[in-house]
């Protein structure tokens, strides 16, 4: 059973609610299913970026069980964000993805597209990142490719992507591919920027578990712009909140628009 709250205040954003991951997770599913063959079908490719972290493990699993519903040899995999460590670290995203994922499916090297951390220098690598963007979109000078499906992740303070609070936001205005500094016991990292995010076609946050549901709220009932994730606005896309009950248990339908 799922709920379906729509906030129209400030951007149009789709709050829906699970009762259980698991069902969450065949709703992104099958989505990623659909939107594969419709972009396939348009464009002759499916072009989706896909975020690290814990919680999108079980959905990779679950998207590569039936590997034949997706044309693979169409789809292209970018990465949202990653850690800036070898990718036999068990801390690269890359690692985690292509255990969960790219092992279980017949999707062809040359169409996965990982952040590289061979470079030495963030920075470096994601200038990299952005050309191979640029490149693979044949984007002219200052045009933002569109990625057809791009699933971000929230963190309990509200980052998304490699965003935390605190980012100088300046670079968001031209770069499409960062580097972001360690602090603390953080890994130095390269993200795709909003400004890269923004211009996502469908876009999907995926939230589970209670430890997510304060800054749920935060996010959809507070509209907080002190979290970066609140800044995840698609300019001609649509942006939909995938969450579990146990996630969304603070957020009441009635404070939203219908
Ligand atoms: C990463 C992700 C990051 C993640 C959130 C949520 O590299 O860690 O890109 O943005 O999505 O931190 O992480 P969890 O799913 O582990 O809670």
């Amino acid at each position: 059973m799922v709920d379906k709250i729509t906030a129209r205040r400030p951007v149009r954003r789709l709050l829906l609610v699970f009762d259980t991951r698991r069902e969450a997770f065949e709703f992104l599913c099958r989505r990623f299913r659909e939107l594969s063959r419709k972009y396939i079908a348009k464009n002759g490719f499916f072009a989706a970026a896909l975020s690290g972290g814990k919680t999108p493990v079980d959905l990779y699993v679950e998207l590569g069980r039936e590997a034949d519903a997706v044309p693979w040899e169409s789809v292209h995999l970018f990465l949202v964000d990653e850690r800036f460590v070898p990718v036999t670290d068990k801390e690269s995203n890359y690692r985690m993805i292509k255990e969960s994922l790219l092992d279980a499916v017949p999707i062809p090297a040359a169409n996965v597209h990982p952040i590289r951390t061979d470079t030495g220098d963030p920075v470096v690598s994601a200038r990299l990142y952005e050309q191979e963007l640029i490149g693979f979109f044949g984007c002219d000078p200052g045009v933002v490719p569109a990625l057809h499906f791009v699933l971000l992740g929230l963190g309990e303070e509200g980052h998304t992507a490699s965003l935390f609070p605190g980012i100088d936001w300046r670079s968001e205005d031209k770069d499409l591919v960062r580097a972001v500094e360690p602090v603390a016991e953080r890994l130095p990292r390269v993200t795709l920027t909003l400004r890269a995010i923004n211009n996502g076609r469908h876009v999907f946050f995926l939230v589970t578990g209670e430890r997510k549901a304060a800054v749920v709220r935060r996010m959809v009932i507070d509209e907080d712009q002190s979290i970066p994730a609140i800044r995840v606005s698609p300019r001609r896309g649509e942006l939909t909140v995938v969450a579990d009950r146990d996630a969304a248990f603070l957020v009441d339908p009635k404070h939203l628009g219908k």
